[in-house]
């Protein structure tokens, strides 16, 4: 594989392209190089087939080469490839916000287009504090964040995020305090929502008396953590950490990049776990991925409070937004995309093929003493990797490479091995991606 990556590449190519979130020194000694994908699988420069078992990340839920969504996109290019964003539009926008709205809680009806998840975080995190001064409480700006919580890599999204790999190196941020995980010693291996847990959100209360209720903007978390692993809400915690929120008037945000549009078997984390927030984020699964592009999900409240307040009705209500919201072309995706999850009727499907994602997720359990929690939701799932001495980042590196040699790609990330995936996968691949990991798992041990 190696040699025949680097024929193609010359070292100086290689070298010239400084990858995101990648070990570049470890990749371009052994660079691992996708060429195509269709459905379930990529393909990499050796001809193999590759399972997909993040669903690219988290982003392909309908699989790889959508006929639907390539047409669309097809088409789009060949129309209006470009429209300028600002202060003028075209009819895609209108109708992807409209279609969005149905996946979204009775409510958060208002859409503001972004072009990645990292935007759509700080446009959340920018509205919140721009809607408190326009209500007249411009003190409250402090963010409050969860650890482990993942909000992408932007400036705010560090700040508020709480992976500490993805703090250190960058200083001064957001002002922003941070919820216990939810982690509790005593669930491992829960099937998915804990029963004990959900008094951590209490913690939240402490955060209000130490900094107090009119310093605050909102609180933001993952429904369902994603990247540090998937990391289920125990039960009720959500519940609880709404009601903390709207007795201090403090805002709620969803971060929903991962979990919206089918991935927990519902329509968002939202709706899977019953709690409706004031803002939700979103991008990924939005386009399957094709293209990129972010969305907040804003309650018709804060919208109408920015129009109240607007001044005279040519002046700008809020002063944000990108060079690429609601970009064409990502907006003819994300309504073939749409149109297709409904369609398929997938976030049925994921629904339905849940339990059985989760028995076969969980018959990895014993397969290694290394294996030390699982944990699942949708059609996700994380699995915890007993560290290599002070090395937690190692073994599941190990294991992922590992497991790319034998034709299946899953995700690492810090002491877990992340699967998700995608929507139309049948029970045979599920079964065939577990048994590799398992067997992999086993021979690393
Ligand atoms: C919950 C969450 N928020 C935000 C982001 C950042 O999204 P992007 O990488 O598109 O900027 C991610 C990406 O994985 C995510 O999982």
């Amino acid at each position: 594989m190696t040699n025949i990556a680097k024929s193609r590449l010359t070292q100086a190519q290689l070298d010239a392209h400084w990858m995101a979130y990648t070990g570049n020194r470890q990749f371009k000694k052994d660079p691992r190089i996708i060429t195509a994908a269709s459905g379930h699988y990529y393909t990499d420069l050796d001809g193999r087939k590759i399972f997909d078992g993040l669903s690219g990340l988290w982003t392909c839920g309908l699989g790889h080469s959508v006929p639907a969504i390539n047409e669309a996109v097809a088409e789009q290019v060949k129309t209006l490839d470009y429209s300028p964003a600002f202060q003028f539009g075209h009819e895609k926008s209108f109708l992807l916000a409209e279609q969005i709205t149905q996946f979204m809680p009775e409510g958060l009806n208002r859409i503001f287009f972004t072009g990645s998840g990292s935007e759509s975080v700080d446009t959340a995190l920018k509205v919140a504090r721009a809607y408190w001064r326009k209500k007249g409480m411009g003190t409250k700006t402090k963010f409050i964040g969860r650890a482990k919580g993942y909000h992408g890599a932007s400036v705010s999204g560090f700040s508020v995020g709480g992976i500490p790999a993805n703090r250190t190196l960058y200083g001064q941020g957001l002002e922003s305090y941070h919820l216990p995980h939810t982690q509790v010693p005593g669930t491992e291996f829960s099937k998915g929502m804990a029963e004990q847990g959900k008094e951590r959100a209490e913690d939240l209360i402490n955060l209000i008396t130490m900094h107090d209720a009119s310093n605050i903007a909102a609180v933001i978390v993952e429904p369902m953590s994603g990247s540090a692993g998937v990391i289920v809400p125990p039960q009720g915690y959500l519940k609880r950490l709404r009601e903390i929120c709207d007795q201090h008037n403090i805002l709620l945000i969803f971060d929903e990049v991962i979990t919206a549009f089918g991935r927990m078997g519902a329509k968002t984390g939202a709706d899977a776990f019953g709690v409706v927030p004031d803002a939700i984020t979103m991008a990924k699964q939005v386009t399957n991925g094709v293209i990129p592009m972010g969305a907040v999900a804003f309650k018709q409240e804060i919208y109408d409070t920015f129009m109240d307040t607007g001044g005279q009705d040519y002046m700008l209500e809020i002063p944000h937004g990108y060079t690429y919201s609601a970009h064409p072309i990502a907006c003819a995706a994300g309504l073939a995309s749409l149109g297709e999850i409904k369609k398929q009727g997938l976030i049925e499907r994921v629904s339905n093929m849940s339990a059985a994602w989760e028995n076969s997720v969980h018959q990895l359990k014993g397969a290694s003493s290394m294996i030390t929690d699982i944990r699942n939701y949708g059609f996700a799932a994380g699995i915890t990797i007993a560290p290599m001495g002070n090395e937690p980042a190692k073994r599941p590196f190990q294991i992922a490479m590992a497991m790319w040699d034998k034709g299946y790609y899953v995700r690492y990330g810090a002491d877990t091995i992340q699967l998700a995936p995608p929507f139309t996968t049948e029970q045979s691949e599920i079964d065939s991606v577990i048994n590799a990991l398992g067997e992999t798992i086993k021979q690393q041990s």
